[in-house]
C-alpha cells in the first residue's frame, strides 16, 4: 500500500507564482488591513470595498501560474497517496494537478449565500452587491473570515490522523485553528517544514520529528520530492 503524506500549504507556497503572503508585509494584504478586508465586521461596514478586495484577487488568479513546488507535490502521487490541506483561496494546486485539495479558508472561485452557508456557487467574474442567490440573499466570497467557523476542520483533521509524514509549507503557522492540525498528526509522524523564514509554533515544539528546510519553496520542494521519490 502507498503510503500517506499530508501536506499543509500556506500563502508561501503561491509567493513565488507571484501571489503576495500576509505577514510578509506589516500585517498589511496588499495594502489592506485585515481587520478590513477578512472580517465578517468589514463585510458589514463596507460590502463594497470588501467585494472589489476579492474581485481583484479573483482576477489575479488569471494572470498567475503553478510555480516549481505545486508541480513537484503533483509528481509525489506517482509513488505516494498525497492529501493537500490548503490554507490558501487560490487554485494553484488543482491547477498544478493534485487529485485531492481541501481548502480550510474557502475559495476565490466560489461565491456563497450570505443567508445559507451551504448555498455555494462557482463563480469567476466580478461579484456586486445585487447578486443574489437562488433564495433571493446577497453572495459574498466563499472565504472564511476572521472570527467564522472553518467547515472543512473536520475533513482535514479525519485526513491528517491518517498520515505516514507530513509536509508543512509556507505558512507561518500562526493562525489557528489551521496551525493546530499538525497536532492531530499519529505520534513520531516525520514532519518536514519548508519555509525561508519557518516559525515553530506550540504544536510543532511539542515533536521530536521535524525537520526544518529553510529554503524556499520552489527549491526546497523539489529537492525533498526527489529524495523521497528516491527512497
Ligand atoms: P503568512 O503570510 O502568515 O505566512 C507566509 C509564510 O510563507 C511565512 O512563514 C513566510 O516565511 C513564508 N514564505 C514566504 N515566501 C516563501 C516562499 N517563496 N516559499 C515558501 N515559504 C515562503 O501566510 P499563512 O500562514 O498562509 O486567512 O496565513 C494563514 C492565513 O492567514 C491565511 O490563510 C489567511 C490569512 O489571514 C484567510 O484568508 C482566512
Amino acid at each position: 500500500m502507498k503510503k500517506h503524506i499530508v501536506v499543509l500549504t500556506g500563502a508561501g507556497v503561491s509567493q513565488e507564482s507571484g501571489i503576495n503572503t500576509f505577514r510578509d508585509s506589516d500585517g498589511l494584504w496588499e495594502g489592506h488591513d485585515v481587520q478590513e478586508v477578512a472580517t465578517p465586521q468589514g463585510f458589514a461596514k463596507n460590502p463594497e470595498l470588501v467585494q472589489e478586495f476579492y474581485n481583484q484577487r479573483r482576477a489575479q488568479l488569471k494572470e498567475v501560474k503553478p510555480n516549481k513546488a505545486h508541480f513537484a507535490l503533483v509528481a509525489l502521487e506517482e509513488k505516494y497517496d498525497v492529501s493537500i490541506i490548503t490554507q490558501n483561496v487560490d487554485d494553484l494546486h488543482e491547477r498544478a494537478g493534485s487529485s485531492e485539495v481541501v481548502h480550510l479558508h474557502g475559495q476565490l472561485r466560489k461565491v456563497r449565500s450570505t443567508q445559507y452557508e451551504d448555498l455555494i456557487y462557482d463563480w469567476d467574474k466580478d461579484l456586486k452587491m445585487g447578486d443574489k442567490c437562488a433564495k433571493g440573499y446577497q453572495l459574498r466570497p466563499h472565504i472564511v473570515w476572521f472570527g467564522e467557523a472553518v467547515p472543512m476542520l473536520d475533513t482535514a483533521v479525519d485526513i491528517i490522523t491518517q498520515a505516514d509524514m507530513v509536509i508543512i509549507i509556507g505558512t507561518s503557522m500562526q493562525v489557528y485553528p489551521a496551525a493546530s492540525l499538525v497536532g492531530f498528526a499519529p505520534a513520531r509522524t516525520p514532519i518536514y517544514y519548508v519555509d525561508p523564514n519557518p516559525t515553530l509554533n506550540y504544536e510543532l515544539q511539542q515533536s521530536n520529528n521535524v525537520e526544518v528546510i529553510q529554503e524556499k519553496a520552489g527549491k526546497g520542494v523539489s529537492e525533498l520530492v526527489t529524495q523521497l521519490m528516491e527512497n
